[in-house]
Parts: structure tokens; C-alpha cells; sequence
């Protein structure tokens, strides 16, 4: 998927803020290594960096990672594919934030398995990620805008329970220590905060869909969602947050 890096980082920086509060799962010890898997535009690894640990960054999105290296000169960032994750040496801890529901459930055996190789025994994996129902009023919105077209609306993301991905982790190996599902109503920027959220983050099942009726089915969908997500004058977001810790 190709990324507006700029407009991400201006409009959508409150993906990395409340990141640092998952940061907090993880436990430093001294001269650790981290890995900050799908490390976007690099703000969330500056954070662990100034943890006193050593950082790595590594992510699948070109334009995201020449804004980390040019935002962050000193911090390590690689080009690397969360499904394929290969590092010359392990790390002691995996951090990710906001990456897990962009990859396909047929593809999450094989990443958690590449994951679990990445880290030392005894290491730590701490992420956050959507979990289940999230965002589902906008897809919902969004699937009757389609249908109203004679059009199908394909779900791209994978949002799981807690019990879902707890059974993925184990059978990867981990050992699970702790996780939560919480409702997060995000606020958006701006007067098209939620226009400008679908436009930036809802790309797949719009592939051959002409512009125009693209902006109309946005329309519609938006318009359909002002009474349950616009108020004093904001739009939200109905964001669910899948969060925890395991342990190699
Ligand atoms: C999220 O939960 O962070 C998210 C999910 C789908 C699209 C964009 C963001």
C-alpha cells in the first residue's frame, strides 16, 4: 500500500501519541535490543530509543521510512516485510503499534512464527492493534453505500477477539501474559476529518472504482454516520484497540 507520508504524519498523529501509552507494557533492562515493527514515520521508535535501549525500525512502506531516516538520522531503519520479518540477530523485544489488522488472516500464522524466531527466549512482544468490531459503524456505512450501488463491499482488514489471536500467539509458541479489547472514540482533524480518515486508510475495496463514484459513495457513507459520529462540530472515529503482552 502506498502512503501519503506527509499528510499521514500532519493528520493522523494520534496513531503514534496513544502508541507511547502501549510503550508502557514493555519492561527496559539494561542494553536491550527493540524491535519497532511497521515502524511508519519513526515516531514511535524515537520514543523506545529514548527509553535508553537500542531501536530498530523496520517497516514494508518506502515513503514512510525515508520520513524516519530523515526525522531521525541516528536511529536504525530497514525495509522489511512483517509477514517475511528476517534479522541477523534476535532482539530481546518486539513493539507494534497499529500494523497487525492491515495484515490478511491468511497471512498472521506466518508472521507471528516470524516473530517469534525475531525474539530471544524469554524476550517480550508488546502490540496494539484493531481488534473486534473496530471501526465498524464506518464499514458498515461504507458496505451499504457499495450495496446501494450494486456494488460489494471486501472487507480488507482483520480484527480479531481477544480469544482469537490469544489461540494465534500460543500456537506460534508464546506464552500469552496479558491482553485487553477497549472502545476508543477517536477524534478526527478537521471539518472532512472522516472523508480525509476513509480517503487515507480505505483503499482496497475502492480498486477499480472510478473517482467520481468513489467521492459519492464517501459522501453518502459520511453522510449517513454525521448523527452517530460528528458531534460539537468533530468528527470520531469508532476505534476498538486489541493490546498486550507475550512472551517467547
Ligand atoms: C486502526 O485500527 O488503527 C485502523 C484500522 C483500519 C484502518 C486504519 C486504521
Amino acid at each position: 500500500m502506498k502512503w501519503d507520508a506527509n499528510k499521514y504524519t500532519n493528520n493522523f498523529s494520534f496513531v503514534h501519541k496513544y502508541g507511547e501509552e502501549v510503550l508502557k507494557l514493555l519492561e527496559i533492562k539494561p542494553n536491550m535490543r527493540v524491535l519497532d515493527l511497521g515502524c511508519g514515520n519513526g515516531e514511535l521508535t524515537k520514543k523506545i530509543s529514548d527509553l535508553g535501549v537500542y531501536a530498530i525500525g523496520v517497516d514494508s512502506s518506502e515513503e514512510l521510512l525515508s520520513v524516519a531516516k530523515e526525522k531521525h538520522p541516528t536511529i536504525a531503519f530497514m525495509k522489511q516485510d512483517a509477514t517475511n520479518l528476517v534479522l541477523d540477530e534476535p532482539v530481546d523485544a518486539v513493539f507494534s503499534n497499529a500494523v497487525f489488522h492491515w495484515i490478511p488472516e491468511t497471512k498472521q500464522a506466518q508472521m507471528l512464527r516470524h516473530i517469534f524466531e525475531t525474539i530471544k527466549v524469554g524476550g517480550q512482544f508488546v502490540f496494539e492493534f484493531g481488534g473486534y468490531r473496530n471501526n465498524q459503524l464506518i464499514h458498515l456505512a461504507l458496505e451499504r453505500s457499495f450495496r446501494a450501488r450494486n456494488l460489494k463491499y471486501r472487507m480488507p482488514f482483520y480484527f480479531p477477539t481477544i480469544a482469537q489471536f490469544a489461540t494465534r500467539l500460543e500456537e506460534a509458541g508464546f506464552e500469552v501474559r496479558e491482553m485487553s479489547l477497549f472502545h476508543r472514540f477517536t477524534e478526527l482533524k478537521g471539518e472532512d476529518g472522516l472523508s480525509d480518515w476513509i480517503n487515507m486508510f480505505i483503499k482496497m475495496p475502492f480498486q477499480g472504482v472510478d473517482a467520481e463514484l468513489k467521492k459519492d459513495i464517501i459522501f453518502e457513507a459520511v453522510e449517513d454516520l454525521r448523527s452517530e459520529l460528528y458531534q460539537d462540530e468533530r468528527w470520531y472515529a469508532d476505534y476498538v484497540r486489541i493490546r498486550g503482552k507475550a512472551v517467547r
